[in-house]
């Protein structure tokens, strides 16, 4: 291995990543007192928070009578009940609070006439326990993400955060005992490697939309916080379950809000049918994400499908008018004009099922603590790592999340590390000492990848995983096809020992980069497919023609990926919390699940 100058770094908290979880953890643990550092692989406010669109759920009730409770039953409902209902009592209970929190900060929602934010209808959220749909998304036009990014990451260069902007995090730094005591990163810019030590350890690097062809996510979505942990002996939770937003442009892929439909569009098929009224005679276009997906997918699959090739549905705003799309959505119409040459005020979206969301990560408890889970300890903690965001499963999504939701899961899990770290780690703690070899597990990756001089190109074994993902693990899944995916991914994934990095620089060396992103994408995409082959039933993202019907008996546990040195998967699993936090709040009990 060639020998790297390390730049040693000590702090009390450092943050992986600096999208919406990354930045709320950041400005919290240096509110607290604590010396904390940010690591991001992209300047902050291109992390993909950035690209959320329709709003933050919070029961504000602004616009007509709302409460968390109901937020609660729909999250819990929403996630067909694979959800931890503490995890999601927190999440809707504190949800208020947090957006308050993002008010005062400067946050520039839209605005109701007599000055409150705005709210709009989303998917899944009702009033009364299930009635009719309720506006609680908050909104910032459709920029929602935009808005809360800027506003995060001006709170934290107000309160000094120390940031350490591209800097690609290569692996966790582990103890003996199983503890996390830091990361090693590789700086872009200049090509040095960085040890950073801390008594916290907090990943916030987003989900892993790019193991899938067709996705809403940005290309920096690799899941590397998974990846990290995976190889750290830390299991994957719940990957089977990804999430398909209902609108990506047809062919591009780039996200047309939910809160499109909030605002009163619908979907057509080529009879001109606005055929959701069949499947979702409540909630119609606003049932949740998952049971619109598969709508739009057997409307297609039978034969009733818009375009010449009838393989995608449409999207209709242009009854809205000029008015409410140039001002409440105004985003999402210049997506439909650039990215699919549409007029939306005339015309109406090609739209079809996108990968959008990772419900499933890295399990931690509801203050953001990772978990390796033990049958005798099934909520273990890691000491010194926690992950928020969607690299992480608190689990609030459960097998479904509502749109909304993730947002806010940014906010309210990022502000639960800081607290939770506050407690745990004096300001000024004196370091223990690291092993002599604390880098070498890291550095051994990294070198192996820099030098890799086999045949495949990068590029070629992602697309091949990419498009098996997209074939063999999508809207509906059969045992077969599975089974097959499984076979498939093995044998591409066994191709990393034969890749070629044709780059040996240090410096701004994007094939190196794309190849270590690729194995943290590899790690994702084998729980993922491992553990929906595994489950054999259906509920929620995860629709099993086999098994069409929930499994509550068998199946409401949590699945859990774990690797082993050779990178094969082992599935174990560990129960659902079937209790709430407060005494004063009643778990919810499961039941069918219709909108
Ligand atoms: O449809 C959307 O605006 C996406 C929101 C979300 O995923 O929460």
């Amino acid at each position: 291995m060639a020998a790297y100058d390390i730049i040693d770094h000590r702090y009390d908290a450092i943050v992986v990543g600096a999208g919406g979880a990354g930045l709320r953890a950041t400005v919290g643990l240096v509110e607290a007192g604590l010396k904390t550092a940010c690591i991001t692989k992209v300047f902050p406010t291109r992390s993909h928070t950035v690209a959320a669109q329709g709003g933050i759920g919070a029961s504000l009730g602004n616009m007509a009578e709302d409460n968390w409770e109901w937020h609660m039953y729909d999250t819990v409902k929403g996630a067909d009940w694979l959800g931890d209902q503490d995890a999601i009592e927190y999440m809707c209970r504190e949800a208020v609070p947090a957006v308050y929190e993002l008010e005062h900060y400067g946050m520039p929602f839209s605005r109701t006439k007599d000055g409150k934010i705005y709210q709009r209808p989303f998917g899944g959220h009702m009033r009364n326990f299930g009635e009719a749909p309720v506006e609680r998304a908050c909104a910032a036009a459709d920029r929602t993400g935009h808005a809360l990014l800027h506003t995060l990451y001006q709170q934290s260069l107000k309160h000094k955060a120390e940031f350490f902007v591209e800097y690609f995090a290569i692996d966790l730094i582990m103890d003996q005992s199983g503890a996390c005591r830091g990361v090693l990163a590789w700086c872009l810019d200049d090509g040095t490697i960085h040890r950073f030590q801390a008594h916290m350890t907090v990943l916030a690097t987003g989900g892993y939309g790019r193991a899938y062809f067709s996705c809403t996510s940005a290309h920096t979505c690799t899941g590397d916080g998974n990846g990290m942990a995976a190889r750290a002996g830390v299991p994957l939770q719940d990957h089977e379950f990804v999430q398909f937003h209902p609108t990506g442009i047809y062919g591009a892929g780039c996200l047309i809000t939910e809160g499109a439909r909030g605002e009163g569009g619908y979907l057509t098929n080529a009879e001109g049918e606005r055929f959701m009224e069949r499947y979702a005679p409540t909630a119609k276009d606003l049932a949740s994400r998952d049971v619109v997906s598969r709508s739009m997918t057997v409307e297609i699959r039978e034969g009733r499908g818009v375009g010449p090739d009838k393989d995608h549905i449409h999207l209709h705003l242009e009854h809205l008018g000029p008015e409410i799309l140039h001002s409440r959505l105004p985003g999402i119409t210049e997506t439909a004009r650039v990215f699919s040459g549409i007029d939306a005020t005339r015309d109406p979206i090609p739209v079809l099922p996108t990968v959008h969301y990772n419900m499933g990560g890295i399990p931690t408890n509801h203050m953001g603590e990772a978990l390796r889970p033990t049958a005798e300890s099934p909520d273990a903690v890691i000491p010194g790592l926690m992950a928020i965001g969607e690299c992480a499963s608190a689990s609030v999504h459960g097998a479904n999340r509502l749109g909304t939701n993730s947002l806010l899961d940014l906010v309210v899990f990022g502000r639960a590390a800081a607290i939770r770290t506050a407690a745990l780690v004096k300001p000024g703690t004196t370091h223990r000492p690291l092993a002599r070899d604390s880098a070498d597990f890291a550095l051994a990756r990294f070198d192996r990848m820099r030098n890799a001089q086999g045949s495949r190109p990068t590029a070629e074994i992602r697309l091949e995983m990419q498009r098996t993902m997209q074939n063999d693990c999508a809207v509906f899944r059969t045992k077969q096809v599975l089974a097959e995916g499984c076979r498939r991914l093995d044998q591409i994934a066994a191709t990393l020992a034969d890749i070629r990095v044709s780059d040996r620089s240090l410096i701004w060396n994007s094939d190196l980069v794309e190849s270590l992103e690729l194995e943290n994408l590899m790690a994702c995409a084998k729980a993922t497919i491992y553990s929906a082959e595994a489950r054999h039933e259906s509920r929620g993202a995860h629709a099993h023609e086999d098994f069409p019907k929930r499994d509550d008996q068998n199946w409401m546990k949590h699945s859990l990926a774990w690797f082993d040195d050779k990178g094969r998967v082992r599935l174990t699993y560990r129960p659902v919390h079937a209790y709430t936090l407060s005494k004063d709040v009643k778990y919810i009990e499961p039941k069918a699940r219709v909108y």
